[in-house]
């Protein structure tokens, strides 16, 4: 029996949102102001924090969460009472920097255990083209004994929040929906029409869906990639790249984009999955993989810009205290996830250089656990040699330039790498500092 719209709104079908991170908890509560919903995580400390009523990656605030009635599981059999089933686990990269589908794989393994005639299995985590139908549903077929097309079909429909951003929600930003059949295309249309004003776009296929996402985190980071570049030429011809870019975005066509470090789990680790899948066909990618290698060099040249700095302040490298403020892969969110924050610190204690790190978004027992890094207090961020803002944190734009100086071990001395443009140069030059900024 097919799954229709109808069952759904009246409440006689429920809908499955399985992974309920960043992607998944704020899609399962728009949902759920529409439909049943089942929010379901493998780890049982996420569920048991959503059942306390707090979402610990600040997506959604707690009166949203107390005001969704979601029922929260990690026991894979309640799924079985769901015919819709969203996947929204992570699609990571692993050491050698290939596409790791062992999360997705997983949930797809554990959702075909469960699923049940007629049932439809949409993917939302970022993939590359042909992961959906070559890899989850021959695992959806394997593991349930239904066979695809005739007992169930398939949907992808991929995410483009961003975490953090308050104002590009699920609810406002167009969804791209594409599905393995004209009446699972329908469907899905239907179901995320409903919770998403800004409307939906079919995709004719499910391959072009999937590729459109990955084209979109690609496209960015290679944006992001020749602003490093200029800032790498920019900054041995000593010119400032923030002002060459102020002067350059007058003009209507000039893209806002900024220099900086490319963090984060989407446009940093996206691009792979797209090459990965590049390099099987035969297709070796050459502009898209250089500006992966510009966006990873830059901590390491962050790192020796502030070594030049301290030695041309006459202070002493090795032994130094350098105060890193961010570590969070971006501003005012606490996730952690693949910052390049680390490879500011990693180059920099090379050098023997004691680095403090602080962040006031991040979780201490995260940090010390992913990166073995303890994090230090801001009232103890002292003695300072030079300090690096990496991540532009509101606590930090409302910093004060003069009371900072007392974190510094001689005020004289103090050396300031802005690498998000925080400080106002003039104003920071003036109070006394070297500045640097990217
Ligand atoms: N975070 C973003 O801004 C963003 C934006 C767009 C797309 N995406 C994509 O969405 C997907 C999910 O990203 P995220 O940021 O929400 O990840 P996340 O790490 O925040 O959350 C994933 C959740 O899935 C759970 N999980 C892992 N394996 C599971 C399994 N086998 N079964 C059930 N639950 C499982 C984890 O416990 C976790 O709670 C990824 O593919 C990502 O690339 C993320």
């Amino acid at each position: 029996m097919m799954l229709h719209f109808d069952d759904l709104t009246a409440g006689r079908e429920r809908i499955a949102v399985i992974g309920l991170g960043y992607v998944g908890l704020p899609l399962a509560v728009a949902l759920a102001g529409h439909f049943p919903v089942i929010g379901f995580d493998i780890s049982s400390a996420r569920i048991q924090g959503l059942q306390g009523g707090h979402d610990r990656t600040g997506e959604v605030e707690d009166a949203a969460l107390a005001a969704a009635s979601i029922t929260f599981s990690c026991r894979d059999e309640d799924l079985t009472s769901a015919r819709l089933l969203i996947v929204a686990v992570p699609t990571p990269i692993d050491l050698h920097r290939n596409p790791d589908l062992s999360p997705i794989q997983k949930a797809s393994a554990l959702v075909g255990k469960r699923l049940t005639q007629g049932a439809v299995v949409v993917y939302e985590s970022t993939v590359y083209p042909g992961v959906t139908e070559d890899i989850c549903v021959p695992i959806l077929e394997q593991t349930s004994g239904l066979v695809f097309a005739r007992d169930f079909t398939v949907g992808y429909s991929p995410e483009r929040i961003n975490p953090g951003d308050k104002t590009h929600t699920v609810e406002n930003i167009v969804k791209v929906v594409s599905g393995s059949t004209p009446q699972t295309l329908e469907l899905l249309a239907d179901v995320y029409g409903s919770i998403i004003a800004a409307g939906v776009h079919r995709a004719s296929s499910i391959k072009v869906a999937e590729a459109a996402k990955v084209i979109e985190n690609t496209q960015r980071d290679l944006n992001i990639a020749l602003m490093n570049e200029l800032a790498l030429i920019f900054d041995r011809l000593g010119i400032d790249t923030f002002e060459v870019l102020e002067a350059a975005g007058t003009k209507w066509n000039f893209l806002p984009f900024r220099p900086g470090l490319v963090g984060g789990h989407c446009i940093g680790v996206d691009p792979y999955y797209l090459t990965y899948k590049a390099q099987e066909v035969g297709y070796h990618p050459e502009v898209i993989l250089a500006g992966r290698r510009i966006n990873d060099g830059m901590g390491k040249y962050i790192a020796e810009k502030t070594v030049k700095m301290l030695i041309r302040a006459g202070s002493r490298v090795n032994g130094a205290r350098v105060g890193i403020f961010g570590l969070t892969f971006k501003e005012n969110v606490p996730d952690l996830r693949n910052t390049r924050v680390v490879d500011i610190r990693n180059e920099l204690e090379e050098y023997g250089i004691r680095v403090l790190v602080h962040d006031p978004l991040a979780d201490a027992g995260e940090a010390m656990e992913e990166y073995g890094l303890a994090l230090t207090s801001f009232d103890n961020m002292r003695d300072l040699d030079a300090a690096v803002f990496a991540v532009s944190h509101k606590d930090y734009v409302a910093l004060d330039s003069i009371e900072l100086r007392s974190h510094f071990a001689h005020p004289d001395k103090a050396i300031i790498l802005d690498i998000k443009g925080i400080w106002e140069k003039k104003q920071i030059i003036s109070a006394g500092y070297s500045y640097w900024r990217l």
